[in-house]
């Protein structure tokens, strides 16, 4: 896509920086052009042979890594976490589900979250493709939450504050990857048998607000084992001649083991683990290139944390929770996980998971017979009315109303969590109004009375659903949806819910699929479709910490989910449809940006691109790690998507083969920039030798684009020296 940048309206904003614990003044350019969307005459699905199996099913995977420099990150919400490179590339895989006429695609995206606009996109490329055969109620699309990647690709205002704006970059690379993923799936429906298993993973995640946690009714809490989910759900896609198709994961925990600190674009946990199980699926197949697609979608991670070793103050190492335990001036309260460091941490979580869903893999399953069925809503929160669920009951008390609010943050929002913490003095628990704060609260919209009612006692810190300036600063309109595959039941949440939320949820579906005669196979998909930031349970809202503050719609925001959900699973199993809801307004066209454009490359005197500045040491061993330096152009110039920035190649029957990419857990793409003046720029590539690297020659190539002035862009390759990999001495 796109988008033009004729009708730019300059407008000025104050933001003072809660969001990143720090002042920021940011003027926005906005651009307000539409453009024509033509659409394609249908084309036919593809024809799928007479069989005895009782789907059709298609997965794809492909590269949808963004810009990995100079745009900030999405997740921790700092303006200065940059990229700087590249860990792991980024991959959206999608699953296409078909019975009967019903067809229905999810997509899981190493992306923070995805939104109505990004969606929006992807289905308009496909709609230029396939017709009405794909649209805004069947194409579901899920984020992994991964707080390494670049941000700027959601619409709303807020979302991009700390982007610098909305980057057409982040958005175009986005939506081009996941379109690519769906496109392949597409191209090899065939028919196949799903199964569903379960597999319990503990000792990779913790609760990072138990104390909001307790605040659920005791009965409600002696029905579950601890304060997270442990289980992991998985639904496996068998051919026809009995060969694995694809696996989709779910698991609930947040993919933040790479921290605030990390410049290089990483899937995080999650990403690792999908990795680590393409790589044993599909034997000798680079990152992204296997036929064979495992997905790990995260499910109600709301309050879980990876980082198991708990809280600590920065220096003295004192406990921390930021509400009761608070560290001195300055010095922030932040988790670490299991490992040594972050990447070590990813690895060890990352691998449990991996292990977790093999053993599901390995284990007989249960053949899922049902019919599929997609239940879509747009719901508008604020205006949505339904009955409390008391979770003792577990009855709606249809005598008690409740409706959702506009959306606000809390003041506990600017405290952050342990997973990223700042430095601002706002402990979580706030719920007393402070005078400077509440003055902060007018910047997007000043709250009515009947807002900060609604709210209570949320103290409201950024009134953003009454703010349309430039754009709208949050999302009203959400989609909610149940995909019935094959009667288990997942729930399309578009945000965070907490252990508790959906526990909730899964208890609200679980009751009427019983009643009915079905198991209660159900699992939550959050971070589906928008991101609304967090659902908490009422009893957790009463506290205000974190995901309370940052449930954005009100303290009876569950209780609208699984109004819908239960009316959404009677409709699954008894037919019909739920009214469609009214579509979310188009701001695709309307963005601002502060993000500048790449302006040119140069080498500098004497060398050319690509040169070898540092040349790797000519012979390695197992487990070293080989690092080479070349003249380098920004990588932003061509995002390489499908390929790679840089490779490892060995030498086989007399021709370079690549064994290692940019995608590879054992490779690390760095990019500097070293005089922004001249445009001049270097980038490293390290390679750590994996402990069963064949002893034989090798070398690094990279591939760059540099841009001249006047947007002209060139290729060009950088090749090291050969070295090779040799036996360790033997003393
Ligand atoms: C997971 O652990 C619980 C007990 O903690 C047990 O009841 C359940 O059967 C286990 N599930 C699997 C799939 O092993
Ligand atoms: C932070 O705020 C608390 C009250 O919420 C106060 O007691 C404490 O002194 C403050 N610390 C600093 C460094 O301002
Ligand atoms: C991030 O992780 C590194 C280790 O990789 C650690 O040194 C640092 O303190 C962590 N920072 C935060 C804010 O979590
Ligand atoms: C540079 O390489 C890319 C593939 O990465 C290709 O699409 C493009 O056409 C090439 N550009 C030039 C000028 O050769």
């Amino acid at each position: 896509m796109a988008i033009s940048v004729t009708g730019k309206i300059v407008i000025t904003v104050v933001v003072l920086g809660v969001l990143a614990g720090m002042s920021t003044l940011i003027y926005f350019l906005v651009t307000d052009a539409a453009e024509e969307v033509v659409p394609v005459p249908t084309t036919e699905p593809p024809g799928v042979e007479d069989s005895d199996m009782r789907y059709r099913v298609g997965v794809g995977i492909a590269d949808t890594t963004g810009p990995c420099v100079e745009i900030a990150f999405m997740g921790y919400a700092e303006v200065f976490q940059t990229g700087r490179g590249i860990h792991l590339r980024q991959f959206s895989r999608a699953f296409i589900f078909e019975s009967g006429d019903t067809r229905v695609v999810l997509v899981i995206a190493d992306i923070q979250a995805v939104g109505i606009a990004l969606r929006r996109q992807v289905v308009t490329n496909l709609q230029e493709l396939y017709g009405d055969m794909y649209s805004l109620r069947n194409v579901i699309v899920t984020g992994t939450h991964t707080h390494s990647g670049p941000g700027g690709h959601l619409v709303e205002f807020l979302f991009d504050i700390t982007i610098r704006g909305f980057s057409s970059e982040t958005f175009d690379a986005y939506a081009e990857g996941i379109t690519r993923s769906i496109v392949r799936a597409h191209e090899n429906i065939v028919p196949a048998n799903l199964y569903y298993a379960q597999a319990n993973v503990s000792n990779v995640h913790m609760n990072r607000s138990p104390y909001s946690y307790e605040y659920n009714p005791e009965e409600e809490k002696a029905r579950y084992d601890g304060n997270t989910d442990d289980t992991l759900t998985q639904v496996r896609i068998v051919r026809e001649d009995g060969n694995l198709h694809g696996v989709l994961n779910w698991y609930a925990i947040h993919t933040t083991s790479m921290n605030m600190t990390n410049r290089l674009i990483s899937s995080d946990n999650l990403g690792y683990a999908a990795i680590t199980m393409e790589k044993m699926l599909n034997p000798g197949a680079l990152p992204g290139k296997g036929g064979v697609v495992a997905g790990f979608f995260p499910s109600n991670l709301g309050d879980v944390s990876p980082n198991t070793r708990g809280a600590r103050c920065e220096f003295s190492g004192n406990e921390c929770d930021n509400h009761f335990t608070i560290c001195d001036a300055g010095e922030r309260c932040f988790s670490l996980g299991p490992g040594d460091d972050m990447f070590e941490s990813t690895k060890i979580i990352g691998h449990a998971i991996y292990e977790g869903a093999l053993e599901a893999l390995n284990s007989p399953g249960e053949e899922l017979t049902g019919g599929i069925a997609v239940v879509h809503q747009f719901v508008d929160m604020p205006t949505t009315t339904g009955t409390r669920y008391d979770p003792i009951t577990q009855v709606f008390q249809s005598n008690q109303g409740v409706s959702g609010c506009m959306p606000a943050m809390g003041y506990s929002f600017a405290s952050g969590t342990q997973d990223g913490a700042n430095t601002l003095n706002i402990t979580q628990g706030t719920i007393t109004n402070i005078p400077i704060l509440d003055a902060i609260a007018g910047v997007p919209g000043r709250p009515t009375e009947q807002d900060r009612a609604c709210h209570a006692p949320k103290p409201i810190l950024l009134m953003t659903g009454r703010s349309n300036t430039p754009l709208p600063w949050h999302p009203r309109i959400v989609s909610m949806s149940l995909v019935w595959l094959g009667d288990f039941a997942i729930l399309g949440v578009p945000g965070e819910p907490t252990t508790m939320a959906g526990r909730r949820m899964r208890a609200v579906v679980g009751n009427i699929m019983e009643q009915r005669g079905y198991q209660p196979r159900i699992v939550v998909s959050g971070l589906t479709n928008e991101y609304i930031h967090y659902v908490a349970t009422f009893e957790e809202y009463q506290v205000q910490r974190y995901e309370a503050a940052s449930t954005i719609f009100g303290p009876h925001t569950l209780d609208i989910f699984l109004n819908k959900f239960a009316e959404f699973t009677r409709v699954a199993i008894e037919g019909g449809d739920v009214a469609a809801g009214e579509t979310p307004a188009d701001n695709r066209y309307r963005t601002v940006s502060l993000i500048l454009p790449v302006v040119a490359d140069m080498s500098p005197r004497g060398t050319a691109f690509g040169h070898v500045l540092h040349q790797p040491a000519t012979s390695v061993a197992r487990g070293d790690v080989v690092q080479a330096v070349f003249v380098g152009a920004n990588p932003r110039n061509n995002l390489r998507q499908e390929s790679s920035h840089a490779v490892v190649e060995r030498m086989e029957l007399g021709q370079w083969t690549v064994v290692a990419t940019d995608a590879d857990w054992e490779t690390r793409f760095t990019w500097e920039r070293l005089s922004t003046l001249l445009g001049t720029s270097q980038v490293t590539f390290e390679w750590q030798v994996p402990e069963d690297a064949i002893l034989t020659e090798y070398r690094m190539v990279y591939y760059g684009t540099s841009r001249q002035p006047i947007n002209r862009l060139s290729n060009f390759t950088g090749i090291t020296n050969t070295f090779t990999i040799d036996a360790p001495a033997l003393f």
